[in-house]
Parts: C-alpha cells; structure tokens; sequence
C-alpha cells in the first residue's frame, strides 16, 4: 500500500530529452495506466520509479518517502516486464519461490507464501508443470506470482500482455483487475493499448513525447479530452477530425461552418481564442447518426464493417479520408452510396490551431 508522487521529473539520455517535466500524484491503491505511442517514455517512467534508471532531474516520493537516491530493493516495488523470464529448468513452484529463497526464508514460510500466490493466480494444479509446459497466460502468471510473493507496496507492469494472442489478452485483463481487487494495492501499468487502459485504469496518464498529455479517469478523457492528440488516441475506432473555418464567437460559443450543414453554433468557451483562427472539429463515431432531412455531412461510402449489433461505414467527408460512423447494425445503406451524417452539436470537440481543445458545457461523466 502507497502513494506515489513524482514532482517534474526530466530525463535525458546524453543529449537527447526523452522526458520532460513530468509531475503525478498517484493514490494508495489506484489503478494507473501509463499510455501512449511507442517511444513516448513510458518505460523510461517506470523504470526511474523503480529505480532501474535515474531521472535526470526531478524527484520521486514513495508513500510520502523521498527515494530519488534509494537503490531498488529499498523502495518496496516489483515489476513485470514484457518478456517475463521464467527459468525453464525450474518448476512454477521454483519459480514463484526464487525470491524467497534468494532472500533465505524458511521453508515453511515459503510454503505458504507460494501456496497463497498460485491461489491467488489460480496455478495451484500447475505448481509441478516446467514454464515449457504452460501456455503464454500461465506463463505471466507466473511471472506475477513471482512478484506477488515479495509483498511490494506497489506492483509495476511494463506491458505484460503484449506477447499474448487477442482471447488470452481479454482473459488476462480481468484477471489483473481481480488480482487488483485483491491484493489491495497500487499498480502502474504501462501499455500502448487504449482498450487496455480504459479497460483496467482507475486513472489514465496519456504520455505524448515524453510529455504528460492528460491525467483523468477513462470517462473524463473520454468526455473531455484536453487536447486534440488525446481526443484521437482514447477511444475506438478513432475520433474524426475536420478542419472548420470558424465564423464568430459569443458567449454561447463559436459558430463555424460544416460541409453542406451551413452555420452551426458549438456549445463551447471560445473567451482565449483568437478571431480568425483555424478550428478543427472533433466527432466521434459513435456520435454519428443517419441524417432524417436533407441537410447533414455528406460521406461517400467506401467500406462497410456489419458487426452485428451495430455497423461501422468508412468513407470520405469533404475530401477527409477515413471518416467512421458507428451505426446501428440494421442501417440500410450501402458502398458508394453518399449519406447524410447528423450530430448533436454539444458532442462536437473543438481544438484550436495548436490543437488545444476548447472547454465543453458541462457534461455528466459517470
Ligand atoms: N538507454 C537508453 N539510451 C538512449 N536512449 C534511450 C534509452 N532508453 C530509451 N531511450 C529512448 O527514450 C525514448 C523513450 O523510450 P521508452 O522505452 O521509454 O519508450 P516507450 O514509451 O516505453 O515505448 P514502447 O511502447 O515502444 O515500449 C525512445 O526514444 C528511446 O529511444
Ligand atoms: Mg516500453
């Protein structure tokens, strides 16, 4: 059980800045997932919190304790890596022991703590089998049983699922949920999966060039994305983007111009922008729906996904390639067909020219 708290913390590798003035105060036994695309810094964060790396600047307090200097064994953390090295000559049970034994434990301590982990990630039939012997799911459960048993304050996970097909993925990600549950403590988790981090985080950090985009829980980055790359990077399939010219501004919001839609006013606090600035709006699939007039967003229709219960059509608006619409799986509609899109204006983002999104009317996040 801790808090982990970084206060900017910077990071350069020889010349080169990978992280950049990163603060973050983690909360006794949340969830959180560290996001974003690949060479972000994600790893690098992790690793200057376990110890693994020094930050260039910066400091790390673990459970109000400042352990900037204090070497790995000393902060009380454990980490699972991507590729969890088991030790193939020796049973599960060897190996959820190893770090026991390393640390000269009784036996019958050791026996209990073993037995109480293989409960735990329910590998108790397994104990005798060699990591050969297992599947890629029973192998990293392993691998966290292994760290399990050394009892850290907090648990950190460097894409642990990254090796493992699709099923098993969504299986071992409501396992980690229900491990979190029960063993009451605080868990980083590093992904480049924004299903995952939605999926399992109590709160999401989205890194973005080694800086901090956004902290929030999944429904608040969801709803209220701070800036256009998190708006594009959380939620799926993607949010559309359409560059706008924006017509005027008031205290009701900004009124801009949408293909074949005409003047439309965007419930939002347009106060810091500047006249004349190029806008960009934000839609999101599952925003969409079939136009019932003549007036909507006219998109060509190149592709369509029928999954079922809902369809996804891609196609082309106003010259924007890969435009999505989620639609309810029996719409009528077909390929090369144009149709028109209708949204309701207070789900539609709006970034300005830097791609810094503009504050929405309130919106009720669960
Ligand atoms: N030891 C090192 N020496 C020099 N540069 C490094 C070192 N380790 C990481 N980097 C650089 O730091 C940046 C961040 O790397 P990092 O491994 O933290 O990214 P990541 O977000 O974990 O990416 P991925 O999702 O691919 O694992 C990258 O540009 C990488 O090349
Ligand atoms: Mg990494």
């Amino acid at each position: 059980m801790a808090t982990v708290s970084l206060k900017s913390i910077n990071k350069l590798f020889d010349t080169t800045q990978v992280l950049y003035d990163v603060s973050l105060d983690i909360e006794d036994k949340e969830f959180v997932v560290f996001v974003g695309p690949s060479g972000c810094g994600k790893t690098t964060l992790l690793r200057i919190i376990a110890g693994l790396e020094e930050a260039t600047s910066g400091e790390i307090e673990i459970d109000g304790i400042e352990v900037s200097k204090a070497h790995p064994i000393e902060r009380g953390i454990s980490m699972v890596f991507q590729s969890y090295a088991l030790y193939p000559h020796l049973n599960v049970y060897e190996n959820i022991a190893f770090p026991l034994r390393v640390a000269k434990l009784h036996k019958t301590e050791i026996e209990k703590m073993v037995q109480h982990a293989a409960e735990t990630l329910q590998l108790t039939d397994r104990l005798q089998y060699k990591p050969g012997q297992l599947s890629g799911g029973q192998r990293q459960r392993v691998a966290i049983g292994r760290s399990i048993v050394r009892n850290p304050k907090v648990f950190l996970f460097d894409e642990p699922l990254s090796n493992l097909d699709a099923a098993l993925r969504g299986e071992m990600r409501v396992e980690l949920s229900k491990l979190h549950k029960n063993l009451d403590t605080t868990m980083i988790y590093v992904t480049h999966d924004q299903v995952e981090a939605m999926t399992m985080a109590d709160r999401i950090v989205v890194i973005s060039e080694g800086k901090l985009e956004q902290f929030g829980t999944p429904m608040e980055l969801y709803h209220r994305p701070e800036s256009k790359f998190v708006a594009g990077f959380i939620g799926h399939p993607k949010m559309n983007f359409l560059s706008v010219p924006h017509l005027s501004r008031n205290s009701s919001g900004v009124t801009v111009e949408l293909p074949e839609i005409g003047e439309q006013l965007l419930p939002v606090d347009a106060i810091d922008m500047n006249d004349g600035e190029n806008l960009e709006v934000g839609i999101r699939p599952e925003d969409f729906m079939l136009s019932a007039t003549e007036t909507g967003l006219p998109m060509k229709v190149e592709v369509l996904e029928r999954l079922g219960g809902s369809t996804l059509v891609y196609g082309s608006v106003h010259g924007n390639q890969n435009f999505c619409a989620l639609l309810p799986g029996d719409t009528v509609v077909r390929e090369e067909e144009i149709i028109k899109l209708a949204v309701n204006p207070a789900n539609v983002h709006v970034f300005d020219s830097k791609g810094t999104a503009m504050k929405r009317r309130e919106v009720p996040i669960v």
